[in-house]
């Protein structure tokens, strides 16, 4: 079956020293804690070598918040998929809709991102997820549907071994409002049949679907109960060892 995911996105926060507080608190306060879920934080990347080496023992698994198409060359300020792989990261998030809006990332980029990670053997959280106007549209199915088509439902079926969905309405992030249980169970519903359509259902009930956008340790338990979504991806509340862990503990 599918794995239960809780990953958190730091987005561009804490420093070095800050980086190494927040994994000590979280490692001190996940040892007191039953965990039934793959965990991941995702530091800045210029924190990424210490996060890897501050988690060596613990459950904590490090991911990148991104990373460049190209193998090397003149890219400036960018890194490859390789440089993430060589300090120890196993895994990227790639689409997050605040990259999509402030850097311009679009299907095509995107898909040259995930075919590169994927060469790497790096495994993929790709986000995606419809804006506020698609949705009082009731245009979100058809936006989440061609987000998915355009980039990740060619792909063949074995490469999804290595990847994760993030559903985040882009609504939802960091505004404090989350899509309810049902909106969220409704949207993954329609993701796993768009998989059993395009590969069967062998494969759609093993990819795990994660929803972001306003997790708190108040809500969690009651999104993460719901069939088809599997976990979270989690912005704010993953700066605090405190509310990360509360939410993790919602498995
Ligand atoms: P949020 O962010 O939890 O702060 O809403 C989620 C995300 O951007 O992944």
């Amino acid at each position: 079956m599918r794995n239960n995911i809780v990953a958190g996105n730091w987005k561009m926060n804490n420093d070095a020293t800050q980086t190494r507080v927040l994994i000590n608190d979280l490692n001190k306060a996940l040892e007191e804690v039953s965990i039934n879920c793959r965990v991941l934080i995702s530091p800045t990347s210029i924190n990424l070598t210490s996060a890897v080496a501050l988690t060596q023992d613990s459950v904590i698994e490090v991911s990148a918040q991104n990373m460049h198409q190209a193998k090397s060359g003149a890219f400036t300020g960018e890194i490859s998929a390789e440089m993430l792989k060589d300090v120890g990261v196993k895994t990227v998030i790639l689409g997050h809709s605040e990259r999509r809006t402030y850097f311009g990332e679009d299907d095509k980029i995107l898909t040259e991102k995930v075919a590169s990670a994927l060469e790497n053997n790096l495994e993929v959280i790709f986000c995606f997820g419809e804006s506020l106007e698609d949705r009082k549209s009731e245009n979100h199915f058809n936006v989440v549907e061609s987000q998915l088509k355009n980039v990740v439902l060619s792909l063949s079926a074995s490469s999804w071994k290595h990847i994760v969905l993030a559903y985040e309405p882009v609504w939802a992030i960091g505004t404090g409002e989350t899509a309810s249980p049902e909106q969220a169970q409704e949207m993954h519903a329609f993701i796993r049949s768009l998989l059993v359509d395009t590969y069967g259902s062998s494969v759609a009930e093993h990819v795990s679907i994660l929803y972001g956008g306003s997790v708190k340790p108040t809500n969690a338990r009651e999104i993460f109960s719901k069939e088809d979504v599997d976990g979270g991806l989690i912005g704010g509340a993953s700066l605090k060892a405190s509310d990360f862990t509360g939410i993790i503990s919602a498995f």
